[in-house]
């Protein structure tokens, strides 16, 4: 009883001072836990068809652009220098190209795939990403095709397959369906094992909710939904309810059984419960998204004079590794890496 008290008393005079560890950068860096390298960032990268090397500002997004072939090709290298080298391919798409069915998606020659191969050229070592959804190729929008005012499903896993596969015949590493489609990562499965390419890994959108903090992007693309009769307004009727984290155990179940080589989680920030949660839940590697409206909070309050932007970048991706990504998707991917320099 009374050593008990004694060695109270010593821990409240300070036998344990967790200060001790954070006294130099020495004894810091020696204890810290958690590390951003650049090869676990993925830069998304948004395309726009022309000549030449040219670049587009997007409003919403400082910092980021809309790239030509021979741009998105100089961004690589410039990438890859840094230790950078996965890249996430998003087309803005002629309007004059987009249809109620996206076509164009599984046009063998879209951008996206014109992409693919010139990025393997420009740096052959990439591991390169591609989008699998039909929003950025349809007339309305939605993710999928549109039958009496709703997204089919069934018909629109039938079109994910054929996008995918002239993505990795396209030289995709990695098919990444963000869709939100029910049964897509089996049938994407085995329409690429049909097509022999057995070697081409599945991303799934896992637990991807409907929200508002996709807007930078939709307007990047002009991809947002329609404001037309007999088109949903939203995409609440496939991605998930925000308000939900149980539901995001179903999808990651029903995605590793029908083969998804990794998951996503997205958005990023807002949902490291979910991320933390998954990453006990499964044994294969989680990728977050730290979405467009992430970045632009940034990026804004920055502009204003009312935060750092390197710093609440570098800890943000550092709190989304800490709750359990191991590939993190974000526009800030290079900025950090030259931090690092
Ligand atoms: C669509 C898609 C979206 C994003 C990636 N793929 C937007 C959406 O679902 O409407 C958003 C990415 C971002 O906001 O940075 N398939």
């Amino acid at each position: 009883m009374n050593s008990e008290r004694e060695s109270e008393r010593h821990i409240e005079l300070g036998a344990r001072r967790p200060r001790r560890l954070r006294r130099t950068p020495a004894l810091r860096g020696l204890v810290r836990e958690t590390v951003v390298r650049p090869e676990q960032l993925v830069l998304p990268i948004f395309l726009v068809d022309g000549p030449g090397a040219r670049r587009e500002p997007i409003e919403a997004m400082p910092g980021v652009a809309r790239h030509t072939l021979a741009s998105a090709a100089e961004l690589a290298r410039e990438a890859a220098d840094l230790g950078v080298v996965s890249f996430a391919l998003f087309p803005r798409i002629d309007d004059a190209l987009k249809t109620p069915d996206g076509a164009e998606s599984r046009n063998p020659d879209n951008l996206v795939c014109r992409a693919l191969r010139a990025l393997r050229k420009a740096v052959p070592g990439a591991c390169l990403v591609a989008d699998v959804a039909l929003d950025p190729f349809s007339s309305h929008g939605h993710d999928g095709i549109v039958v009496s005012g709703e997204v089919h499903n069934d018909l629109t896993v039938a079109a994910l397959c054929d996008q995918a596969r002239v993505q990795a015949e396209a030289g995709a590493d990695i098919v990444a369906p963000s869709d939100m489609m029910d049964g897509r990562v089996g049938a994407i499965r085995r329409a690429l094992d049909a097509a022999g390419l057995e070697h081409a890994a599945i991303l799934s959108y896992c637990a991807k909710y409907a929200s508002a903090f996709y807007g930078p992007f939709r307007a990047a693309l002009d991809s947002a939904p329609v404001d037309a009769p007999d088109i949903p307004r939203d995409k609440t009727t496939y991605q998930m309810d925000p308000a939900n984290v149980r539901e995001a155990f179903i999808e990651a179940a029903l995605d590793v059984a029908e083969g998804a080589d990794l998951l996503m989680v997205k958005p990023a920030l807002p949902y490291l419960d979910v991320l933390a949660r998954l990453r006990d839940a499964v044994d294969v590697p989680l990728a977050a998204y730290h979405v467009s409206g992430e970045y632009a909070m940034l990026r804004a309050a920055a502009e204003r004079g009312w935060a750092d932007y390197d710093r609440c970048l570098a800890e943000s991706l550092t709190s989304i590794r800490r709750a359990g990504a191991d590939v993190i998707f974000t526009y800030g991917a290079l900025d950090f890496a030259r931090r690092l320099r």
